[in-house]
């Protein structure tokens, strides 16, 4: 697919990864990014980028974009939330749960849904899903955000199978640690988000179906057929 002359949407646009894939598609030569944030007042202004007021967990936000921005040719669902919540000790917390699954899986749903048919009318385009190598192994502390990036992942293969008769290009992105918010209080190796959104951009030239943006995402996907499977390994990720 061709980035220059595009018309892209990112969620959760307005830091961290989300800004990275605003400014990669810029520089790949996208003609204009939605930059769509919970309050797009914290977007900023730059040129070529028009922010916009979406929650992907409100619908009418959701359809109120889709009525809208009627132009889309890219749509980078990346908006995501994790609660450390251990899933057994300490007792599972239902509120956290509902939150993640509500963002990291239903907000894709809802995105995906309402951005299809404007995808299919304006020639196919692509459809990526900000995913997590939490998509394939877990750590109890994280446990429900895990199971929300596994849902969102299989839910990418679905989506993949149905839109190809439409021409729009479905891509999983999956990556370890990455230097943003989410994982400030983590000691770890991290990869820059731009590092992980420029080869994202490529992904969308090249037209690949899967991300694995970084070392430890190659590594647990390898594991994965491995005798014994990565995620029964006592230091999983
Ligand atoms: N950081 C990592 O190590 C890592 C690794 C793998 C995958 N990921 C995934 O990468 C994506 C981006 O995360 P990040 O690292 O950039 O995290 P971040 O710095 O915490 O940013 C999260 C973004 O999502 C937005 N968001 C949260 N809930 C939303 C909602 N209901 N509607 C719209 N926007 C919402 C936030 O907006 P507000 O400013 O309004 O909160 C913010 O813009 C997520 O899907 C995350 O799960 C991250």
């Amino acid at each position: 697919m061709n980035i220059k002359g595009s018309v892209a949407l990112v969620t959760g646009a307005n830091r961290g990864l989300g800004r990275a894939y605003v400014q990669a598609l810029l520089d790949a030569g996208a003609k204009k990014v939605y930059a769509a944030a919970r309050n797009p007042a914290t977007v900023g202004d730059l040129p070529g980028v028009q922010p916009i007021k979406l929650d992907v967990t409100n619908p009418d936000d959701v359809a109120a974009a889709a009525k809208a921005y009627t132009d889309v040719t890219i749509v980078i669902n990346n908006a995501g939330i994790m609660r450390v919540a251990p899933v057994v000790s300490g007792g599972i917390d239902p509120v956290a749960a509902r939150a993640e699954m509500d963002t990291n899986f239903y907000g894709v749903l809802a995105m995906s849904n309402a951005f299809a048919p404007i995808l299919k009318a304006n020639g196919g385009g692509a459809l990526v899903n900000m995913l997590s190598v939490l998509s394939w192994v877990t750590l109890p502390g994280v446990a429900l955000y895990s199971a929300s990036k596994a849902a969102a992942w299989s839910l990418t293969n679905a989506l993949r199978k149905d839109l190809r008769a439409q021409g729009t290009l479905v891509i999983g992105v999956h990556a370890g640690y990455i230097d943003t918010d989410m994982v400030s209080a983590v000691q770890a190796e991290k990869t820059s988000p731009s590092a992980i959104a420029q080869q994202v951009v490529q992904a969308i030239a090249n037209g690949e179906e899967e991300v694995l943006a970084d070392a430890i995402s190659r590594q647990v996907k390898a594991g994965l057929s491995a005798e014994a499977s990565v995620y029964l390994a006592r230091n999983a990720a």
